[in-house]
């Protein structure tokens, strides 16, 4: 049998789904937990069940829909992404995984081909951390990384929590057997950077992810008025905040070009034109493919905080909300998808993920591994995100290729 999935199908329903949530600028907007995230999932699990699979969740809300196998005791292969979005999300990121997923148990349906193990097609619960900022939540807690009742207690910016949102929605289920094993997971994404576009290639055949931090700041100082109170007679956090942008930007240079830094989700307390604000929160978010140099980048960045709200008389706190340490993919799993890629005549190099993915929660229990398509111009989390029908047909069939060679496939 060619590996080859069916590409009008699949981009029929990525479109499908890009209407539930659409953003006037051709985004979506699913936000983890929200209507829109389930109204996404009902349309998903529609076309699950008309393809014959099973379907349940665990306590996070993880949403595992199983195609059976000829020995269901077998362990199973793992495959899926995320249907949740960024505020002003693509079209891509993450339900492309799914929905390639969903097209490949649809292909074996369509060529009567059943498989030893069982297919098990997974969407993970807040991969994106925007909503509720822990980047990856769902997996986090699969993997038992992430305590089910800090998960739950995770509030958004009007203060509803997760907890809250799964029993509305009625997403809590069992937590999921932990000794379940899984013969290889394989996550299918777009690349959201630059890279396979520069280099004219077709597949990236990924080998791990790189490790990043996010961080609240939170700095606090005097309220007082904005026209009478003399500049040097103020305790200032945006004057602070505005040094250590700066002073972390120039640190994170110096571990160029692998290094990242982003600061975002800026909010001052009183929200007040004409006063000095009492406190001021962002987020920052630091980024490195090895541990040793984020290790030292985040010294550095709390050295920079404390020297600066020092000089500037403020007080600061720094909360660590995510820790995703760098990750390398199993060998297996990267050479599976690599012949699977050989196979088709893709081309096609080997790379390291600069954006986070349920994969790494998973990879640290299970064998496991990515495949990349090229987006357009690199851009993602932005509602501009984009992909081919041709592109995405290419990875589709590249992950059927890595899921029958891993299955043990046979005809009916
Ligand atoms: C995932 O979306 C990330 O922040 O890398
Ligand atoms: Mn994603
Ligand atoms: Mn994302």
């Amino acid at each position: 049998m060619e590996d080859r999935i069916d590409g009008d199908r699949l981009w029929r329903r990525l479109m499908a789904m890009a209407e539930i949530g659409a953003t006037s600028r051709g985004g979506s907007d699913r936000q983890a937990l929200s209507d829109e995230d389930a109204a996404g999932r009902a349309l998903f699990l529609g076309w699950v069940e008309a393809a014959g699979c099973t379907w349940e969740t665990d306590e996070i809300g993880n949403l595992f829909v199983r195609r059976p196998g000829r020995d269901n005791s077998l362990p199973s292969i793992l495959i899926g992404s995320h249907l949740d979005t960024q505020p002003t999300g693509g079209r891509f990121d993450g339900v492309y995984g799914v929905l390639g997923g969903l097209e490949v148990i649809e292909t074996l349906n369509d060529r009567g081909i059943r498989t030893d193990a069982p297919i098990d097609l997974v969407v993970w619960t807040n991969e994106e951390g925007s909503r509720f900022r822990y980047s990856m939540m769902g997996s986090a807690v699969w993997a038992g990384k992430l305590d089910i009742d800090t998960a739950r207690d995770l509030v958004d910016g009007d203060g509803i929590s997760v907890g809250e949102e799964l029993d509305r929605l009625g997403w809590a289920g069992k937590p999921a057997d932990s000794n379940r094993s899984y013969a290889g997971a394989f996550e299918l994404h777009i690349e959201q950077g630059p890279i396979l576009e520069a280099e004219n290639l077709e597949i990236g055949v990924v080998t791990g992810v790189q490790g990043f931090r996010w961080y609240t700041i939170c700095l606090k100082g005097n309220p007082v008025h904005a026209g009478p109170t003399p500049m040097n007679a103020r305790n200032d956090p945006a004057r602070g905040i505005g040094e250590i942008v700066t002073q972390v930007y120039a640190m994170v240079a110096e571990y160029a070009p692998s290094s990242r830094a982003t600061f975002a989700q800026f909010v001052s307390m009183p929200i007040s034109p004409n006063t000095v604000p009492e406190e001021l929160r962002c987020s920052l978010d630091l980024r490195h493919p090895e541990r040793s140099t984020l290790d030292e980048m985040d010294e550095r960045f709390r050295q920079i905080v404390s020297s600066v709200c020092g000089a500037v008389g403020v007080e600061s706190e720094i909360i660590l909300d995510n820790n995703s340490p760098p990750v390398v993919f199993s060998r297996k799993c990267v050479e599976v998808v690599q012949e699977a890629v050989t196979q088709l005549g893709l081309s096609n190099r080997q790379m390291v993920s600069g954006a986070g993915h349920d994969a790494c929660y998973v990879a640290l229990k299970h064998p496991t591994s990515m495949i990349f398509v090229p987006c357009d111009q690199g851009i993602s989390h932005n509602e501009a995100e984009n992909i081919s029908q041709e592109q995405a047909e290419h990875g589709a069939s590249v992950l059927l290729g890595a899921v029958r060679r891993i299955a043990k496939t046979a005809t009916a």
